[in-house]
């Protein structure tokens, strides 16, 4: 009998389409700021129902742009979940602000209204959600925060495809920022991101001149800003992924089912779908009581699992000297972390090894 492949936690898509694009814009020596970053960048926006928007280098940079856009720096606060991948609280130290961690809902992983309620300072300036594993945020926080006056920063690195209510996410704050990074559910050949605003088209061509030099002309430079685009290349691979996004969305949430249906008696945690939502399942994690043996019986069975993420942003080292850099301070999301791990959930998933991590899980 032949040894079966490993089941992994993500397989590439690369297409005749995306080669010949590759080649077509080397050739033509037109390598950024060209036709394909402006349709990349419009495609995007309009896909997602955004104003506006751009392709920037990566999801980290699109989030420090975002802040800056927004003035936020010096002496500013930023609420942000703790359990997120690091670049969303990174960002918020990168401009100089001080991130003020938050609890999840413990029904979806994302940020928690009440929790942000009890976070608001006089020095708060902006509230960064997550959009984690694909399940969009609450909508309940827009509202709040257009109440307050507090402009919204949707970091959508894991949503591409997700909607809430009809509407996609992207659209719901008053920046957006994606990531293109490999696993996730859109890529462009290497790292890339997008950025989209929805309030104004003047924090459309903001954010666009920040990323360019500030630049109002070849050598003229208006404002502070520096170099985050995204090569032509790239920007091509993307609007070719595109065109299949919508379709990638349906594969997983057709595994998700599956992996619904089939877990739903196990005696463990599985996830919830918020009402209203279509989710983007960019991850499928489920909650183990035994996360170390649960992991080591799937690897016996042919199946990779990861871990979205083990340490909680507050307790990184690199906030060891926040306020709250210790344990204690949000209970679920530090229980949480030992106990979730992700399972393989992505388009190019057979059917047959949909069944393969089907049996594993249910066998432990
Ligand atoms: C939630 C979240 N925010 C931001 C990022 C950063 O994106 P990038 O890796 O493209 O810089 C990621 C990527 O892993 C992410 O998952």
């Amino acid at each position: 009998m032949t040894q079966l492949e490993k089941v992994p936690m993500g397989r590439m898509f690369i297409n005749d389409e995306m080669r010949e694009t590759t080649l077509r814009i080397l050739n033509s020596g037109y390598w950024i700021k060209g036709p394909e970053s402006k349709a990349f960048g419009r495609e995007w926006a309009e896909y997602c129902g955004a104003l506006g928007g751009m392709p920037c280098s990566n999801g980290s940079v699109a989030l420090i742009a975002a802040l800056h856009a927004l003035g936020i720096g010096p002496g500013d606060e930023v609420i942000v979940p703790s359990h997120t991948y690091i670049a969303s609280a990174t960002c918020i130290s990168m401009v100089g602000a001080t991130p003020i961690f938050v609890e999840i809902e413990e029904e979806y992983y994302t940020i928690d209204i009440e929790s942000i309620k009890q976070a608001i300072t006089p020095k708060t300036k902006c509230i960064i959600v997550v959009h984690l594993y694909g399940q969009p945020v609450s909508s309940e926080i827009f509202e709040f925060a257009q109440q307050h006056r507090i402009p919204v920063i949707e970091d959508a690195a894991q949503g591409h495809g997700a909607s809430l209510n009809g509407k996609s996410i992207g659209s719901f704050g008053d920046i957006a920022t994606f990531s293109f990074f490999p696993s996730k559910n859109m890529a462009v050949g290497g790292d890339g991101g997008a950025i989209l605003a929805n309030n104004s088209e003047e924090l459309v061509q903001r954010i666009s001149t920040f990323i360019d030099h500030g630049r109002s002309d070849k050598y003229r430079n208006d404002v502070l800003g520096t170099n985050f685009r995204l090569s032509e290349i790239q920007c091509g691979i993307g609007r070719i992924q595109l065109k299949h996004l919508s379709a990638w969305v349906t594969r997983r949430n057709e595994i998700a089912r599956k992996y619904l249906e089939a877990f739903s008696n196990l005696d463990m945690k599985i996830p919830k779908i918020r009402h209203g939502a279509i989710h983007a399942w960019h991850q499928f994690v489920l909650r183990v009581n035994d996360r170390e043996k649960f992991i080591q019986h799937m690897s016996n069975h042919g199946i990779s699992t990861g871990i979205h993420y083990p340490i909680p942003c507050h307790l990184q080292p690199v906030f060891s000297d926040h306020p709250q850099g210790k344990r204690g301070q949000l209970e679920f999301t530090e229980q949480l972390c030992e106990e979730i791990v992700s399972i393989p959930i992505f388009p190019l998933l057979t059917d047959q090894e949909v069944e393969r991590v089907i049996d594993a899980v249910s066998s432990f």
